[in-house]
């Protein structure tokens, strides 16, 4: 099926492109792209370069190349480096001398296999044609193999020039301060160590086939081909670094070596068998619309393989498509990312929450630096926690001078954010073993921030926030932002919770965790006040809207798209401190409706009064905008408005729809993971209106017109359920070894779903 222009699919499990559009390297190298949660291999031909933006990026290796440069993750020269030739003329897919014949690229989503094939009118008569498979392996995933397959339609005698190219894209500068390259045995390597910390990294990279000859990194193989019999080159490419392993080489020889002599079929067999256990746990169907199957299996994918599993790692904005966003994770983690783990592979978002409880000394020295206490998350967050973002991300495109954004220091919505997901999760797992050992302590800490943060107003006796920047991030320095505000109280509400649950649970435990952060009661006590007195934009009795800072209202009244016409260049930045946008209630993303996706007590009548007046307000510049437009569209039962964001949130990486590669002068380019989590909360929480009620699941489904049927399934606290249903009747079966019968609720009737059993419900026409 044609998705778009040049973009296939044959039956939702995989996308293709049948020519190769130059314009689009930028995107397709991450539409095509591996990943394992440790590397991100990008999707560009193995002949291609820096200039086309190859690049393979590893997880925890995060560096600043020189002064006043981002703080970003390391990206390391390219192990899958394969170049042809022919009669001496290199055969390239984008701007060679040959003609190209053929060509296809495809990512089968099912088992992550990238595969490309391209076919040249041969320099010495005929055509040769040049295939490749490629992996990051799921099981051990230092681990990249290649297999190439180089077949000619008459005598032919091709050169190949493989190895390590050190030419690739790396964003904000050179990373290693020395480079050092080794061979052992059959195997090349190379050893860098980055500037900042002198972190090691090697690649060592191994090939299996015949005739070669050593050329410093690269080897030179020359093949003959005969009449239509194909010669398969296979390739493996070992990566570590000195925060995996004392002995990044030997450890990397060790597996390279060990992966040579598997040999691909046998890693690819290791591979898909993972795989298999993923999607069986997340993986969405969609009967009815392909396009639509498709579009959610290539976000999912996405959330998956940007995801780390194999220690405990942030989930970057950008994953590990590009250095873009520094491979940091950003409140993203926790309310887009997260939600889709939370109830598939909820070891998965254990791990990614106790890296928040790793990086809390990071948060504390955060919070001291800018004179609060607790602890203070930091917008952009790597290894450690400190601030990875800077005071200056943007620049003025007119005047070149830098503007100073505050995302670092007033966008203090993610502390409590961090706490939003650990509610979540434990509602989620009822795992109070992670709650006692991490969540209630980073609750703890975060509540200490807020008490710190608050100002109290005798005359309303109230406690408040200023100074701050919500999600709308066009509008910097408001007060009591109305998202900030009810998430911090829920922070608050959380962190007391918690302390009076493990009072009764583990006294003693939470004694010792006291201890450690001199906690008392009276502190606590004074939580409660706070949280008691903690002022919240109330919907407006008569219009139900929740105004999103103090003053919005006030704001000149425009739509984003005459507000549009006053840029002067396309790429100005609308926001802080004199944007288009400032002075104006055009916000940049949803705010007010945010706070709906994540907190569902709003009445339907409140909510619908905000998405009226909010959305057409929204310039959508952000790429977390349009799937909360979809997810509270459902909410307010406006299904096709649902759909539509739906579209455009899940398109946005696929269709290159992220209009802004460029802001403010910043390049922003790369999968946009956010956005891909979103993709499971519009389908499971919006449209099937999957939510958790004390000890119940609900179900509220809502189906676009073309879906038949939506399938997918949960887990909750220990349990499986898979949900399937069409427009009218819900199928409900809890797994055979599920331990207990669970509570499903459907427009306020409960049915008891029994391990091994299957419920049938009609549901109500009116939806
Ligand atoms: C958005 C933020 C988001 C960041 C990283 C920005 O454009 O406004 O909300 O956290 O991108 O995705």
């Amino acid at each position: 099926m044609k998705l778009i222009e040049n973009v296939y699919t044959d039956a939702g499990w995989d996308v293709h492109e049948k020519s190769l559009d130059p314009e689009q390297i930028v995107t397709t190298g991450s539409t095509f792209m591996i990943g394992n949660g440790y590397l991100g291999y990008r999707g560009t031909l193995s002949e291609w370069r820096a200039e086309q933006y190859t690049a393979c990026i590893v997880t925890d290796t995060w560096d600043t190349a020189q002064p006043g440069a981002l703080t970003e993750l390391c990206t390391v020269p390219n192990g899958l480096y394969l170049e042809l030739s022919v009669d001496t003329v290199p055969l390239s897919a984008i701007d060679g001398a040959t003609e190209v014949q053929g060509y296809e690229r495809r990512i089968d989503l099912r088992t992550g296999l990238f595969s490309r094939h391209t076919r040249w009118a041969s320099p010495a008569g005929g055509s040769i044609t040049l295939g490749e498979e490629r992996l990051a392996h799921a099981d051990n995933v230092h681990l990249i193999a290649s297999r190439f397959t180089l077949i000619a339609d008459r005598a032919t005698d091709a050169t190949v020039r493989t190895g390590i190219d050190a030419d690739v894209w790396s964003l904000s500068g050179n990373h290693f301060a020395r480079k050092e390259a080794f061979t052992d045995g059959e195997l090349n390597g190379v050893s860098l160590w980055t500037v900042e910390s002198g972190t090691q990294i090697v690649v060592v990279e191994g090939v299996r086939t015949v005739d070669s000859s050593s050329e410093s990194m690269m080897r030179r193989l020359d093949v003959g081909l005969e009449p239509g019999g194909p010669v398969t080159i296979e390739k493996v490419v070992a990566v570590y670094h000195g925060n995996d392993t004392d002995d990044p080489r030997a450890c990397a020889v060790r597996d390279a070596r060990r992966a040579l002599s598997e040999g691909f079929d046998t890693l690819y067999a290791a591979h898909s068998s993972v795989w298999q256990r993923v999607w069986a746990a997340c993986d969405i169907e969609i009967e009815g619309d392909l396009e639509a199957q498709t579009l959610a299996r290539f976000n999912l994918f996405h959330n998956i393989i940007h995801t780390p599993t194999h220690a405990r790692l942030p989930i970057g904005a950008r994953g590990l498509s590009s250095q873009v966003y520094q491979g940091a994770a950003f409140w993203d983690q926790e309310t887009f990312n997260l939600p889709m783990f939370v109830y598939t592979r909820p070891d998965v978002a254990r791990s990614i929450l106790e890296y928040r409880y790793d990086t809390l000394p990071g948060a504390r020295r955060k919070a001291e630096r800018l004179g609060y206490r607790g602890a203070y998350y930091a917008w952009t967050s790597g290894k450690t926690g400190d601030e990875l973002f800077p005071d200056v991300f943007f620049t003025d495109v007119l005047t070149g001078r830098p503007i100073r954004n505050h995302f670092n220091c007033w966008q203090i919505h993610i502390s409590p954010d961090v706490v939003y997901a650990i509610d979540q999760y434990l509602t989620a797992t009822d795992d109070w073993d992670f709650v006692e050992r991490c969540g209630a302590e980073i609750a703890f800490e975060v509540a200490r921030f807020i008490v710190s943060r608050a100002h109290f107003k005798k005359d309303k006796n109230r406690f408040e926030l200023i100074r701050l920047l919500g999600p709308d991030e066009y509008h910097e320095n408001v007060d009591n932002n109305a998202f900030t505000m009810y998430l911090s109280k829920l922070a608050l509400e959380t962190a007391v919770r918690l302390y009076d649950e493990l009072s009764s649970r583990t006294p003693q435990t939470l004694a010792r965790t006291s201890r450690r952060i001199d906690l008392t009661h009276a502190e606590v006590d004074e939580w409660r006040e706070h949280a008691r007195l903690f002022y919240v934009p109330a919907p407006d009795p008569d219009s139900g809207l929740i105004e999103q800072f103090d003053g919005y209202f006030e704001l000149e009244d425009v739509t984003p798209d005459r507000l549009r016409e006053r840029l002067i260049d396309p790429e100005e930045y609308w926001g802080w401190p004199a944007g288009i946008a400032v002075r104006t209630q055009v916000l940049k993303q949803a705010d007010v409706l945010q706070l709906f996706a994540l907190v569902d007590s709003f009445p339907p009548d409140v909510m619908r009064a905000n998405y009226e007046y909010y959305e057409p307000r929204t310039e959508h510049g952000s790429s977390l905008s349009p799937s909360i437009h979809s997810i509270v569209a459902c909410g307010c039962g406006l299904t096709d408005k649902a759909y539509r964001y739906f579209h455009e949130a899940a398109t946005i990486d696929l269709y290159n729809r992220s209009r802004k590669v460029k802001s403010g002068g910043s390049f922003l380019g790369g999968i946009h993971t956010a956005a891909c989590g979103g993709v499971w909360m519009m389908i499971v929480q919006g449209f099937a209106g999957f939510r958790v009620s004390g000890d119940s699941i609900e179900l509220d489904p809502a189906l676009p017109e073309t879906w038949k049927t939506l399938a997918f399934r949960v887990c909750f606290r220990g349990n499986t359920l898979s949900v399937t249903t069409s427009r009218w009747r819900l199928t409900v079966s809890g797994a055979e070894e599920n331990s207990a019968a669970l509570s499903v609720r459907v427009s306020n009737d409960e049915w008891i779903v029994s391990p091994g059993e299957t419920v049938q419900i009609d549901l109500p026409r009116n939806r």
